[in-house]
């Protein structure tokens, strides 16, 4: 069994063109569950990382156990309104709009190195916005690792453009 199989494909959902890429079905694995965390855990070991910041809401799934096997921290990226101390936020566009993303300002010591995780990218907005947030507060973005990257949306090269390393398990193309 592979991570990608794993994944399960819902076609026409959230609507009509879109094919889904459904992670529940991997983390329901238990393989497959330890695989991703082990997968990510081994890439990152050696990259002097001093915590991970997880993107709300699947990057929390993630993000935890990849923070414990590296025996370091976890910090929450939440959506707008969410975060009970003092935040920074950023802005960043949807396919229908903009949605706000925080972090706690003190989340962070300045100058830490902080890695990035969530469930995947696709066009890269709501990525970039975590690393524009993680350096507001004076960290270093050390890295961006997902489960899924949709390489014809362009957010991973967007994340390396920025000379950010990216970090990916699986590849879905003609999405
Ligand atoms: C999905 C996914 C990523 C983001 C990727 O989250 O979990 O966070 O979209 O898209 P992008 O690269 O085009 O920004 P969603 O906003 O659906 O929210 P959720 O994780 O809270 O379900
Ligand atoms: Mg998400």
């Amino acid at each position: 069994m592979s991570i990608k199989s794993l994944i399960r494909t819902i076609p026409d959902y959230p609507k009509k063109g879109i094919m889904f890429r459904d992670i529940t079905t991997l983390f329901e694995d238990p393989y497959g569950l330890s695989e991703v965390i082990d997968s990510f855990a081994a890439e990152f070991q050696d990259k002097k990382i001093d915590m991970i910041a997880g993107i709300e809401a699947r990057g929390f799934v993630i993000g935890p156990a990849v923070a414990v096997a590296l025996g370091i921290g976890f910090v929450t990226i939440r959506k707008q309104g969410k975060l009970p101390a003092e935040t920074v936020g950023v802005e960043y566009e949807l396919e229908y709009g903009t949605d706000v993303i925080e972090i706690h300002k003190d989340a962070v010591k300045p100058g830490s190195r902080v890695l990035i995780m969530d469930d995947l990218i696709a066009t890269g907005g709501t990525a970039l916005a975590a690393i524009d947030l993680v350096e507001k507060i004076g960290a270093e973005v050390a890295g961006c690792a997902f489960i899924i990257d949709l390489p014809d949306l362009g957010g991973a090269q967007k994340i390396r453009d920025r000379g950010i390393e990216e970090f990916h398990l699986v590849e879905f193309e003609g999405d």
